[in-house]
């Protein structure tokens, strides 16, 4: 990724990186419930009081996720990011690829969310995509963190832990 070169992740930086991360492991885990109120609205039927209650957590914290990542954007591009630890070029671009494509993603599913409930239900198809495409992506981020830490044993996952001085 662009930006300035510096020794590592802010706290900041690191405080948003693992709320983000959890925000979006509940938003898949419970994603479900709007799917459940959506359909029963479209039935005339009642939905369960817990999907209902999962539903506005769903939305508010969709919501924070978009805000959160407009910030994490704005420090990215003031703070810049460290330089990537692997030293293959191609481990080096799959790695700022998946970055970007998470940064895609964090922006891209909050919206088509946005625009299922107040443009057209049409962009509720698109926005299911987010479960598998999230679940990809974050399979290979965490294998990937986990072998250069513990393989490479380049601090890949510490820095990430640890904010940079
Ligand atoms: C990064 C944030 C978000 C993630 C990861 C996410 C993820 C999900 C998941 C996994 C589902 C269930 C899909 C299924 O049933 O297979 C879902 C459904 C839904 N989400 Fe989100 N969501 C996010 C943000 C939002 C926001 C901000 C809104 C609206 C303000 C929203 C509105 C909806 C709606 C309306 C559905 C039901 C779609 C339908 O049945 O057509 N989501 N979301
Ligand atoms: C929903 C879950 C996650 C999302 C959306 C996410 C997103 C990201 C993004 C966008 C970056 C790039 C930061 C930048 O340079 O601007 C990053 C870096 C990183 N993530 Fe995650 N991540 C998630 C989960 C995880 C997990 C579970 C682990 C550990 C097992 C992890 C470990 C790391 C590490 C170590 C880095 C730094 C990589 C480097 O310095 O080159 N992430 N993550």
């Amino acid at each position: 990724m662009s930006g300035q070169k510096i020794n590592g992740y802010s706290s900041l930086q690191i405080a948003l990186h693992w709320t983000v991360a959890a925000l979006i492991f509940f938003q898949l885990l419970f994603g479900e419930s709007m799917t459940t109120v959506v359909e029963a609205g479209e039935e005339g039927t009642p939905a369960p009081p817990t999907d209902l209650t999962l539903s506005v957590a769903h939305y508010w914290v969709g919501i924070a996720i978009l805000c959160l990542v407009a910030l994490r954007l704005i420090l990215r591009i003031v703070q810049g990011a460290p330089e990537s630890t692997s030293d293959t070029t191609w481990m080096t671009y799959a790695g700022k690829a998946s970055h970007w494509l998470f940064y895609i993603l964090l922006v891209a599913v909050p919206t088509t969310g946005l625009l299922a409930v107040y443009v057209s239900d049409e962009f509720g198809d698109i926005h299911k995509l987010a479960k598998p495409a999230f679940i990809v992506l974050i399979a290979l981020h965490a294998a990937a963190a986990l072998f250069h830490q513990f393989v490479l044993k380049d601090g890949t996952l510490r820095r990430m832990l640890v904010p940079a001085k």
